[in-house]
């Protein structure tokens, strides 16, 4: 089998691609990516001399690109998204030109090489936020985006959902929760508050810190996706979650207590405009129908990962200080 992988120089993508290219020799990927700031060829360095792996710079906007790349593969697998939360309440365009319009350019590809396979890769965000006493998101929670991020993913689901109804394009939709592990870009909550631990800084936490998020190792996440390419009910949508519901505040304090660090590394900031306050998935769905569930419990992942990040200051450092922008000028110009 041949994807087309869009998004695989970010975080899940480029642990897809590793997933993939492991589990079966004789797949092959084209890895899709505009190297925003958050698309990082380094993450996916480890097969850029392998010929079952290609690596295309372009914009997933770019109808003629996306036409041309579509008809060479046997199914898209669509990663690429702005996907900051923080970045869309000061800029949402990009958001909305990234995951509405390149999500539908990329359906419209799919539909004209003869409706390949595409499955969308979205978030738990698209159902809004819970009150504390409220049941997990599942796959008939109505839609209640409330960023801009969350509104144009929610944008993005009911394009896919209207290509499979009007069209019969071949789709699937994943939901997930926050994912974390290898190559998180060091924005977000978990590889910030790591990287910030070892370089001495103290860890922001907005507001009261007792939102709650469910967290799903990368890994696990990459295997449902897997296992929704290959086993999906063609039109249908399965939420994906870890198991995990913690507040950040208790996410913060097991990163100290695992960095040997203590409560004076916490740093109080103004909240989040619009903060949703939990999120949780019931994965059901996904468990019954495919046999899926999460095998890494927080306590592994988290430990693994601030594992990883200690063995990896090279990677972070240069995308902290701004470095490896200079390197894709310089490698990829178009
Ligand atoms: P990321 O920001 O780390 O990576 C996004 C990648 O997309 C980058 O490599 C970037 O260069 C690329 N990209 C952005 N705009 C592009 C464009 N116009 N054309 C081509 N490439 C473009 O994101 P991530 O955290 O890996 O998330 C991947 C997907 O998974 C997103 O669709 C996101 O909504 C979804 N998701 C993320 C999480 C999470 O916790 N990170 C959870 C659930 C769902
Ligand atoms: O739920 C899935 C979503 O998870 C994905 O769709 C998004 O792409 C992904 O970015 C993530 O969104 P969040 O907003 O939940 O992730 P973030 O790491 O930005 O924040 C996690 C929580 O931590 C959130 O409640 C905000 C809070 N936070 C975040 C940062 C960056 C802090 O308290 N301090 C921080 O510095």
């Amino acid at each position: 089998m041949k994807l087309l992988v869009t998004g695989a120089a970010g975080f899940i993508g480029s642990n897809f691609v590793h997933y993939i290219l492991k589990k079966y020799p004789d797949y092959s990927v084209v890895n899709l990516d505009a190297l925003t700031y958050a698309g990082n060829l380094e993450n996916v360095k480890e097969w850029e001399h392998d010929s079952r792996y290609t690596f295309v710079r372009g914009d997933i906007c770019d109808a003629a690109l996306m036409d041309g790349l579509v008809r060479d593969v046997d199914a898209v697998v669509h990663f690429a998204a702005e996907s900051h939360v923080d970045r869309s309440i000061l800029d949402a365009k990009s958001f909305v030109q990234t995951n509405v319009i390149g999500t539908q350019v990329l359906l419209d590809a799919a539909l004209r090489s003869g409706k390949k396979r595409f499955h969308h890769v979205s978030t738990d965000e698209v159902f809004g936020a819970l009150k504390p006493e409220d049941e997990p998101f599942s796959e008939t929670t109505p839609y209640d985006p409330r960023s801009p991020y969350s509104a144009s993913k929610a944008g993005s689901d009911h394009l896919v959902r209207a290509y499979f109804h009007t069209h019969g394009l071949p789709v699937t939709i994943s939901n997930c929760s926050n994912n974390y592990g290898p190559y998180h870009f060091p924005e977000k909550l978990i590889p910030l508050a790591i990287t910030n631990l070892i370089e001495g800084k103290k860890v922001p936490v907005y507001g009261d810190g007792m939102q709650v998020r469910d967290w799903l190792f990368v890994e696990d996440h990459c295997r449902a996706i897997d296992m929704i390419v290959h086993k999906g009910m063609l039109g249908e949508t399965y939420c994906v979650g870890g198991a995990s519901e913690r507040a950040n505040i208790d996410i913060v304090k097991q990163l100290l207590s695992l960095m040997g660090k203590d409560e004076t590394s916490i740093e109080y900031v103004t909240d989040r405009p619009g903060h949703d306050r939990r999120y949780a998935i019931n994965f059901s769905k996904i468990q019954k129908e495919l046999g899926w569930e999460p095998t890494v419990t927080l306590e592994e992942g988290l430990a693994s990962t601030v594992e990883w990040f200690m063995q990896h200051e090279d990677w972070w450092k240069k995308i902290k200080s701004g470095e490896y922008q200079d390197y894709y000028e310089t490698q990829y110009k178009r």
